[in-house]
């Protein structure tokens, strides 16, 4: 039921077009409904300003009518047909960020687009993909493509072309399948107000990367915890109540002003299993925190705790697993466990993340735990990422008590 059109993307694309994309964009013009690759995840398109169109991205992916959609364009002449106004900042973000997977919150031309993409706010989300499948796609089409990314909701975003048919085969109309996609997450979306730059979602353009390129203005990021309006740190047995510096990250979260992101308030990239993140904590004595009075130092004190929870769980005969960064991996005994990317390849985590979410669930594991990446540069978009997938369960844990 779904067509699926394969294209290489590293192949130069033929005069008239890719073979496949011209019946394509025809769907999308004629409003049905396409998945395509991008250069963060693969998305699923609508003509932008086909309501009937856009309402079958929403049903498809079973997502919340309350949450807007990012609109793709491929072409600057796009944009003013888009939006009202265009800031200086906002302009220069885009002169060096596009096309790339930074998203922009910008108020709304009136009428432009479909009230159900920006669902009734006075902004629209824009941006102009880095991936020359995508590009070629939305001219094929020619019109705006909304497009949020292309798995069922809740579900972690599709950076497969198989994923996309795991969520929504037979429930769309087309599927262009171009290989893998880049970053591996989704885009980062960030709206600009006066002199700053206010990150709605951390994502494959980091804070610093448009802090260096905006030296004159203040780029507002709130780490992890971004947009993490429901997400907590549990308290529990061998769970730390939260840390003094989250508690002071959350605090500086709520003063400073972070204007609303209607999608922030879904649970998002949930895998079935139970997902704990482990980090090392530098405010927990563990011997409290773990209710372990071991006397005998352990080396790896982290591994030790997860190795212990994990014999628990296969104790009560649930499968487990450990996600963890390549060089750590051979330190775990589970039933699945994943090396992705490493401390100094934060890249490769970005890129493997969300398959090995799937993996996971493939694998029917139960309870997992996954150590916390550096939260510098992607590491802030892989973070919140993950503290979504776990229900905003953290486990902080002493290095040495
Ligand atoms: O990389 C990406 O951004 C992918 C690919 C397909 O482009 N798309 C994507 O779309 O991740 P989606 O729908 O999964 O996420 C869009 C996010 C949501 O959190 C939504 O609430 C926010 O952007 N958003 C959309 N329009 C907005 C607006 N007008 N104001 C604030 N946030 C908005
Ligand atoms: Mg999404």
């Amino acid at each position: 039921m779904t067509i699926v059109w394969h294209v290489d993307p590293n192949d130069i694309e033929p005069a008239d077009g890719w073979p496949g994309l011209a019946e394509a964009g025809r769907l999308l013009a004629a409003g049905e409904t396409v998945a395509f690759p991008t250069e963060t995840v693969y998305g699923l398109g609508a003509d932008a300003t086909n309501t009937a169109a856009v309402e079958a991205v929403f049903q498809a992916k079973g997502r919340p009518s309350d949450n807007p959609l990012i609109v793709h364009i491929a072409d600057w002449a796009q944009l003013d047909g888009l939006v009202a106004e265009v800031s200086d900042t906002a302009r220069r973000l885009m002169a060096r960020f596009w096309p790339g997977p930074l998203t922009l919150v910008l108020p709304v031309r009136p009428g432009a687009v479909s009230p159900r993409v920006t669902a009734g706010l006075d902004t629209v989300a824009v941006r102009m993909p880095a991936h020359p499948v995508a590009l070629a796609l939305i001219r094929a089409a020619g019109c705006p493509v909304a497009a949020p990314s292309a798995n069922r909701s809740g579900r972690p975003s599709p950076t497969l072309a198989a994923h996309v048919r795991e969520d929504l085969d037979g429930r769309i109309a087309g599927l262009v399948d171009a290989g893998p996609t880049g970053v591996g997450l989704e885009s980062t979306v960030a709206e600009v107000i006066g002199d700053s730059v206010h990150v709605l979602r951390p994502g494959g353009v980091t804070a610093a990367e448009m802090q260096a390129a905006l030296p004159d203005c203040t780029v507002v990021s709130g780490g992890s915890h971004a947009g993490e309006a429901d997400g907590r740190t549990t308290t529990g047995d061998g769970v730390e109540p939260p840390s003094a510096a989250a508690a002071a990250a959350d605090a500086a979260d709520a003063l400073a002003y972070v204007p609303k992101s209607p999608g922030i308030k879904y649970t998002h990239y949930a895998p079935k299993g139970v997902l704990t993140i482990v980090r090392p904590s530098i405010t927990v004595s563990s011997a409290s925190a773990l209710g372990d009075s071991d006397p005998d130092p352990d080396p790896d004190p982290l591994c030790g705790w997860v190795q212990k929870q994990i014999r628990a769980a296969r104790q009560q005969g649930e499968r487990t697993g450990v996600l963890t960064t390549r060089s750590r991996a051979p330190l775990y005994d589970a039933d699945l466990v994943i090396g992705c990317g490493d401390a100094d390849d934060l890249e490769a985590a970005a890129h493997g993340l969300y398959a090995a979410l799937r993996d996971f669930d493939e694998a029917g594991i139960a309870r997992m735990w996954a150590e916390a990446y550096p939260e510098g540069g992607l590491g802030e978009a892989i973070m919140n990422r993950l503290l979504k997938a776990a229900g905003g369960r953290i486990v902080g844990l002493s290095s040495q008590s």
